[in-house]
């Protein structure tokens, strides 16, 4: 008898599914990826359908689902917050509650329902920050380390610290709303004109334009550091306890003005403030993870969470921080939370032993569906696309090395999807970072956004160090650490490309090359990396191998398969579809090599109409 475990995450943000296997990670994934719908927030019914399949098991054959997180306690916050912000949280309470009351409250019977009448097996709830916890420790390569969680919220921890030894985890403190570093860090979002729960990246990728002059009134006025990294905000400058809305009116007049206008022009005002919160952040991380080490004694940490995907946080703790070893969860989102429950019903409810692998259980987080040859074949043939089919792989990654030495964008279609917001070299679109054109390129006619953010490194793990501030046996293979480019690669800028630093237009200041990658370099040198092996990335390892001998250049640029506000391609007609309705110049799905070119005019998509099925984020 095999033990099969469901992990749900559903009804907030990023919905998800997460299937193991007596311990082991057979499958997980976004509804998003499936409904098309980016953040899907509602049953992950696709998101399972997968799961069960990719199992090749029936729901009858499930022993027991789980959810992320426990609804009566987040209710109860719910209700608490809004009595003692009363009468202004009223407002609040009368949106939220009907929701609540319809859906939410009554959870067991939404979950049965959307299981079926086929589903037999037992159904339980695990806390939300233990979800976070158990995602970011079981799946990582240590038999013992500390646990960070770094959260906007669950039911009522906003961020924790816990301890895992073998296949036990405690969470010793914890921080409770709404005291929130995600919340704080969202409220800034909010307030440059980014849209919560998405934009936190683009706070982050704005800040190294910033200077943080705006540091010390943040921390005088609004947010309070102890030592132990614990935090306590003022709430009279937020408006989430009682109102719809991150920030109150206090907050606008001590920042000198109303929240900026999403899509207008972003001035250093922004930037000033941008990079002051990602101060704030990076040094409630650094306390928080000093404090978890004195009381751990641990020599490695692991950490999930929202604010755990704040990779220049997490680069600086990696440097600065006391830890030897840090692994991140790379759906360290509440998607994780999915992966989270699962596990901890198998370690703590069954009691199960842990497996440890020397390099982690995620297995690169490839954990989606992947497709095969036949069926890409059959539908390419079918709406009459002109490719050549390529068995043989040295000869596939020859043509793709050179096509991309040439300058050309290939659009990477590889095995099974990526669990996690980010692509990683199996659904990517991926360029050559030596191209000074590449970043302006790819935003403009593939991505169509008008980004001031560079693109993100694949570096051959071997060479690392030799272009990064990072130890040769460092990993980022999950994309979720930056570090500084090495001097040796940067290049003293012109007199001509000073003056263009000073444009207030982002986008000119990001164009100005200044190192020798210049499609990932930020404009204060650093690169959010990812480290490519031969473990986990397989035949995107062998290609980037095979650019390398031919180019001597063991950095490639990788952004994720979509365009700007559409969740990441799931499948080979979604990736035809964009190939087709944007600028990239060859596609790759699995053996089969389509150059744009060559398509007939028939089968062009027209951009804005492609662009026009998702709303901006
Ligand atoms: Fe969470």
């Amino acid at each position: 008898m095999v033990t099969n475990i469901l992990g749900i995450s559903a009804y907030y943000h990023d919905s998800a599914a997460a299937l193991i296997r007596e311990g082991e990670i057979i499958a997980a994934a976004q509804e998003e990826r499936f409904t098309r719908q980016k953040g899907d927030a509602r049953f992950p019914t696709a998101s399972i359908s997968y799961c069960l399949a990719e199992a090749g098991i029936s729901m009858a054959e499930l022993d027991c689902a789980v959810f992320y997180e426990k609804p009566l306690v987040k209710f109860e916050r719910l209700l608490e917050t809004y009595l003692t912000f009363v009468p202004k949280g009223f407002q609040a309470f009368r949106s939220a509650i009907p929701l609540w009351a319809s859906s939410k409250l009554h959870l067991s019977r939404e979950l049965k329902a959307g299981l079926g009448e086929q589903f037999r097996g037992q159904l339980f709830f695990t806390d939300h920050h233990e979800s976070h916890a158990a995602s970011a420790f079981f799946p990582s390569p240590f038999d013992e380390a500390a646990i960070l969680t770094l959260d906007a919220v669950g039911e009522w921890a906003t961020s924790s610290i816990g301890v895992g030894k073998n296949n036990r985890i405690e969470i010793l403190k914890e921080l409770r709303f709404p005291h929130s570093l995600g919340m704080l860090y969202s409220a800034f979002t909010f307030y440059t004109g980014f849209q919560v729960n998405s934009g936190e990246y683009k706070l982050m990728g704005l800040a190294p334009y910033g200077q943080p002059v705006y540091t010390d009134l943040i921390l005088d006025k609004i947010a309070d550091i102890k030592e132990d990294g614990s935090l306590w905000l003022d709430m009279s400058y937020f408006n989430y306890c009682q109102g719809l809305t991150m920030t109150s009116e206090k907050f606008h007049d001590l920042f000198g003005g109303p929240p900026r206008e999403p899509e207008t022009f972003i001035t250093q005002k922004e930037m000033d403030l941008a990079a002051s919160v990602q101060k704030v952040c990076e040094e409630m991380v650094l306390r928080t993870a000093r404090y978890a080490n004195k009381l751990t004694r641990a020599k490695n940490l692991v950490m999930a969470g929202g604010v755990a995907l704040n990779c220049v946080a997490n680069g600086k703790l990696l440097r600065e921080g006391p830890f030897e070893n840090i692994w991140i969860q790379p759906a360290a989102g509440d998607a994780g939370g999915a992966l989270g429950s699962a596990l901890l019903v198998w370690h703590h409810l069954l009691g199960r032993e842990r497996k440890l692998n020397q390099h982690d259980s995620q297995k690169g987080s490839f954990l989606g569906p992947s497709f095969s040859n036949d069926d890409i074949g059959l539908f390419l043939d079918s709406v009459g696309a002109i490719y050549e089919y390529i068995p043989n792989e040295t000869i596939l990654l020859n043509r793709v090395a050179r096509l991309l030495g040439e300058e050309n964008v290939v659009g990477w279609f590889q095995g099974r999807m990526e669990y996690g917001p980010r692509a990683l070299g199996n659904r990517s679109i991926i360029a050559d970072a030596r191209s000074d054109r590449m970043q302006q390129t790819m935003n403009l006619k593939i991505k169509f956004r008008e980004s001031f953010r560079p693109f993100a490194p694949c570096v051959l793990r071997e060479f690392v160090h030799e272009f990064f501030d990072m130890r040769p046996d460092e990993n980022s293979p999950y994309m979720l650490f930056v570090a500084p480019l090495l001097e040796k690669h940067r290049i003293k800028l012109a007199p001509e490309d000073l003056e263009r630093m000073n444009n207030p237009d982002l986008r000119i200041r990001v164009s100005v090359p200044r190192s020798s990658l210049p499609a990932i370099t930020h404009v204060d040198f650093s690169a959010r990396i990812q480290t490519i092996d031969p473990e986990r990335h397989g035949r995107f390892y062998r290609l980037m191998r095979r650019f390398y001998e031919i180019t001597g250049c063991p950095v490639i640029v990788n952004t994720s398969f979509n365009i700007r506000s559409e969740p990441i391609v799931c499948s080979f007609e979604e990736a035809f579809e964009c190939f087709m309705g944007t600028e990239i110049d060859c596609l790759v799905l699995e053996n089969f090599l389509l150059m744009k070119k060559d398509q007939p005019t028939g089968l062009l998509k027209d951009p804005e109409q492609y662009k026009s099925q998702y709303a901006l984020d």
